[in-house]
């Protein structure tokens, strides 16, 4: 029996912590220089050694709190510009405290600047946030991540790579549940070589569970679109497949595969603050390699469409303001449903120490017009 009255529903704006974050495009962070980052609430200072190795320090000097991007770094240690005591950039312990004297025995290398492991990843330097460190952080050296920073899928040696950004005045949850939204294309995507409004027609596609996550299995993309009409004559190609994923905290991969030719991407929404986030889009791909204008071309209709979600969520933070309720209806909204309900049981999975209750059962299928 279908919900004739659709639920109201408001996001809890909960970080997540226990997951690798992007904090910034790894072509915008140089060796021996330091960058401010912001990543659930945390501020971060993030660098590159002499070596060229990034890493992630709380931005906070444990000694009284003076911003640590505000001191010297040569490279190697990090010194505070307050009172001189210096940090390893890797692991944050204190190497020197400049005021204490020889007789003086603090035990110096017990005590750490806050750190974050930090790996670079296809074009960007992720941290990887713990969950809130125990008390008696200070004197304790970092959480190690349990696996490595996600990555994106590749089908060949070759293939171009770059990355996009936006952000945007809501929370992490907004951010996510747009990314998911099928229902908005018609009427913040539009654009005369895209698709029109009158285009809207009714579509059916499949959804199974994943781990942490669901997927939208391998179907043929909207027909509709003229950027799709042109791969399958480019790709001579039969079949074009698109599979898209999400996984928990902030996931959305696509793969568009045609006959030899190939799409990656990997968009985040990343949690800033609790009413701030940042997308990132970071594609790689094998198409069009060397058509000229082609991946200049196709870096512009990907700026236009974050763009206009950009624009569009920055236009509902003014609506959020009023703390308004809010509905999710079936089944355009069932991906929002899910991203929720799998948020909930992971937490509930972290509070009592079982595993994780996937919210779907087995494969839907869902019916939208778009
Ligand atoms: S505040 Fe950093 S050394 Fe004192
Ligand atoms: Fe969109």
């Amino acid at each position: 029996m279908p919900e004739l009255l659709p639920q109201r529903q408001n996001p809890d704006s909960l970080m997540l912590t226990g997951f690798w974050y992007r904090a910034l495009p790894a072509d915008q962070v140089h060796r021996t220089s330091l960058y401010k980052a912001t990543l659930l609430d945390i501020p971060l200072v993030i660098g590159r050694d002499r070596l060229g190795q990034p890493f992630a320090l709380r931005d906070s000097c444990p000694h009284r709190g003076m911003p640590l991007h505000c001191g010297r770094f040569d490279g190697e240690n990090l010194e505070c510009g307050y009172h001189g005591w210096q940090f390893d950039v890797h692991d944050g312990q204190c190497e020197l405290i400049p005021s204490l004297t020889a007789d003086q025995n603090l035990k110096v290398d017990r005590i750490y600047a806050g750190s974050y492991a930090c790996e670079e990843q296809d074009g960007f330097i992720w941290v990887f946030i713990p969950d809130p460190a125990p008390p008696g952080a200070g004197f304790a050296p970092r959480t190690e991540a349990p696996d490595a920073a996600p990555q994106l899928e590749k089908f060949s040696e070759n293939y171009k790579l770059a990355y996009l950004q936006a952000e945007m005045p809501v929370s992490t949850d907004h951010g996510i549940i747009g990314l998911m939204d099928p229902a908005h294309g018609p009427f913040v995507h539009q654009a005369w070589w895209w698709r029109s409004r009158h285009s809207i027609h009714e579509k059916q596609k499949n959804f199974e569970p994943i781990p942490n996550g669901f997927r939208m299995s391998a179907h043929t993309p909207s027909s509709n679109s003229a950027p799709y009409k042109l791969l399958r004559l480019y790709a001579d190609a039969d079949s074009i497949t698109t599979t898209i994923d999400f996984v928990l905290p902030n996931l959305r991969t696509e793969t568009i595969r045609a006959g030899r030719y190939w799409f990656s991407s990997l968009t985040t929404v990343t949690p800033i603050s609790r009413n701030h986030c940042r997308i990132d889009v970071v594609a790689a791909w094998n198409l069009f390699r060397w058509v000229p204008f082609v991946p200049s071309l196709m870096k512009f209709v990907f700026a236009k469409f974050v763009e206009q979600d950009r624009r569009t969520m920055e236009l509902q933070a003014e609506g959020l303001k009023h703390n308004p309720h809010l509905m999710l209806i079936d089944d355009a909204d069932r991906p929002a449903k899910w991203y929720f309900q799998l948020k909930a049981a992971h937490l509930e999975a972290k509070r009592t120490g079982a595993q994780m209750k996937h919210p779907m059962q087995g494969p839907v299928t869902l019916k939208w017009r778009s």
